[in-house]
């Protein structure tokens, strides 16, 4: 039997500029105010809502997006809010940023880019600093070498998947989950028994678990030490996830060759050797349609049904 847990016109508060797609959800019967203070739902993408009153009205909180640390889920729990995220929605955004990122830092594109703007002004002088210059650039090519895939739901399975298609060498392992029942993960990819065994093969590393108690600075100077000389670490996840201090040093010390990350803070951007981006992984626009359309739907199934359905 169903229940419909409204009884007059719902409001959606939206937080962030919710794509207008997944609103168009909402279209008929529905009151969209991004200024309600007391909504039937909320929807949020990355918004901090931990200070924010929830009000006594909210019954459920949908984000827009794979992790849920923007939203406060124990206060949600107290009040009988239900939240949803949106596994899978941007998976393929998040997976082609660390795929071109895998391939941008293996070729030093950053760092050769960033050298060519300071030739400006050197007019006919350009083309011969351009071959006297282009030695400290030489890359490597990703063919053949191990990336390491830590976390395997729906981004890293993807991102293992293609990755092969590239021609590199697959490990994975997932902290939660077997890697068995992995997100359509393939035969190929090699299974890892521990995360110290990726570690030591590894020569790029990409992580994609949330942030929790257990996976905070997951990266430090302890797990530094078991990975490869020179590994490159690719963080697209969360900036929380990685110990700062510890990979400044790791950094200086060539222990760590590169790391690439989606959260700049200002200790990341006087790294040397890091390249930071501002929080773009899931940027897409269809990504952000994927997300707002699966957000609402989730959301407007549960207020006129009272159906719980996370995907
Ligand atoms: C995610 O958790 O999936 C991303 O942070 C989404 C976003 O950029 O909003």
């Amino acid at each position: 039997m169903s229940t419909t847990l409204i009884e007059k016109v719902p409001t959606i508060k939206t937080l962030n500029n919710i794509a207008t797609s997944g609103l168009d959800v909402f279209k008929q019967n529905y009151n969209i105010d991004e200024n309600s203070e007391n909504p039937d739902a909320i929807v949020v993408r990355s918004f901090n809502m931990h200070d924010m009153e929830l009000g006594d009205n909210v019954k459920a909180i949908a984000r827009a997006g794979a992790g849920v640390n923007n939203i406060p889920i124990k206060k949600c729990t107290e009040q009988g809010v239900v939240v949803f995220n949106t596994p899978g929605a941007n998976a393929n955004a998040v997976k082609e940023i660390v795929l071109t990122s895998l391939m941008a830092s293996s070729r030093n594109l950053f760092a050769g880019a960033a050298w060519a703007r300071t030739l400006e002004g050197q007019g006919d002088q350009i083309g011969k600093l351009v071959e006297a210059g282009k030695k400290n650039f030489v890359g490597s090519e990703i063919k053949g070498k191990t990336l390491g895939v830590i976390g395997l739901g729906a981004i890293g399975a993807l991102v293992a998947n293609d990755a092969l298609d590239l021609g590199m060498d697959v490990i994975g392992f997932d902290p939660f989950i077997s890697v068995d029942t992995a997100w359509n993960l393939s035969r190929n990819v090699q299974r890892a028994n521990s995360i110290e065994e990726l570690y030591a093969v590894s020569d790029y590393i990409t992580v994609h678990v949330p942030l929790t108690d257990d996976t905070i600075g997951m990266f430090n100077e302890e797990t530094f030490k078991l990975m490869k000389p020179g590994v490159q670490l690719f963080n697209f996840s969360r900036g929380g996830l990685v110990n700062e201090e510890d990979i400044a040093i790791a950094l200086d010390s060539g222990k760590v060759g590169k790391f690439i990350t989606d959260f700049p803070t200002e200790n990341v951007l006087k790294m040397k050797n890091a390249v930071a981006f501002p929080h773009l992984g899931a940027s897409t626009k269809e990504s952000e349609e994927n997300c707002a359309i699966m957000a609402a739907r989730q959301v407007k199934q549960f207020l006129e049904t009272g159906n719980i359905k996370n995907s």
